[in-house]
């Protein structure tokens, strides 16, 4: 990477229908026009420049995917060499996207943390630069330039921000962006332990855990848990509205959704739109036969 590391723009777009539904302003932040899908290139771009500025030439993260596709990608056209470590049940179909993409491929263990152990373990027997969760601030530097954004975009301060939420890097990397900003949402982590559908963020893995206590205590914010029939059908109703997003990223207009029933929020709430289906047939097939819609 010869420039300085940049990200890209992304829009930030009122959701006509569910705002009318829910009876408040609900906008989306579209991170899924990100290059490869997802704001995880907002964490990759950070890193790319920073490892290709220290001298490596080899680069490795633990990743449910997203990260994956993303670090194999903009590794690839910098010429550094990519490991990804992912689970042993990782989706066929992010198998073959990474392997596309020139990365090295190791599967280990069935959960996202223990491929992140074999990730640490190979990282500390060779020279290469760590991209995981947890152990790298560029990431959540990245993901920071998201709640500025918003700031530029979005005239009234928002009530609530909704963050797709695993490791926790992409809830405090908005909470951060936010401190740098006049506002100060109440940011609310939609998560999804046992979740089947939206598997890039399954299990709650809390790689970032420190981190991630410390900006929910800071924000005020909390964490809401849907199920997998919350998050179908908040899929459906995304689709309905043009936005073909994973799962995972409906998350939030289900946490939305809940929260609505409880607690109105009075001024206008943000979903953060991380991932778009669009990469993954199998998945799309799935969700649009069971939503038919
Ligand atoms: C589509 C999508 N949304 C949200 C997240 C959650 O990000 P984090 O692990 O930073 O909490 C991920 C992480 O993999 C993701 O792939």
């Amino acid at each position: 990477m010869h420039d300085h590391p940049r990200t890209y723009t992304t829009p930030l777009i009122k959701l006509d229908r569910i705002s009318r539904e829910l009876g408040l302003d609900v906008y989306a932040k579209l991170e899924y026009t990100q290059p490869t899908g997802s704001h995880k290139d907002r964490e990759t771009l950070m890193m790319i420049q920073d490892a290709i500025s220290r001298g490596y030439r080899e680069i490795a993260i633990a990743s449910t995917g997203n990260a994956a596709i993303s670090l194999s990608f903009f590794s690839r056209i910098n010429g550094l060499k990519c490991h990804v470590f992912a689970r042993e049940n990782i989706a066929g179909e992010k198998i073959e996207l990474i392997k596309a993409l020139g990365a090295e491929l190791h599967l280990a263990g069935d959960s996202l943390r223990e491929a992140f152990q074999t990730c640490i373990e190979y990282i500390n027997q060779h020279n290469i630069y760590d991209a995981n969760p947890g152990r790298n601030f560029k990431k959540i530097e990245g993901d920071s330039t998201i709640s500025i954004e918003i700031s530029y975009q979005l005239e009234e301060e928002p009530s609530h921000v909704i963050i797709p939420t695993n490791n926790g890097t992409l809830y405090v990397g908005i909470w951060l962006g936010f401190t740098k900003t006049k506002y100060r949402p109440k940011l609310i982590g939609a998560i999804a332990p046992t979740t089947k559908l939206a598997d890039s963020i399954a299990g709650f893995s809390k790689l970032d855990e420190q981190e991630l206590n410390k900006a929910l205590n800071e924000s005020k914010g909390t964490l809401i848990e849907v199920s997998d029939d919350e998050i179908l059908n908040a899929t459906k109703q995304l689709y309905k509205e043009n936005i073909p997003c994973e799962p995972a990223s409906a998350t939030t207009l289900a946490a939305l959704q809940k929260l609505n029933k409880n607690q109105q929020p009075d001024k206008p709430a943000v979903l953060i739109i991380t991932g778009t289906a669009i990469r993954f047939p199998k998945t799309l097939r799935n969700i649009l036969q069971e939503s038919r819609a």
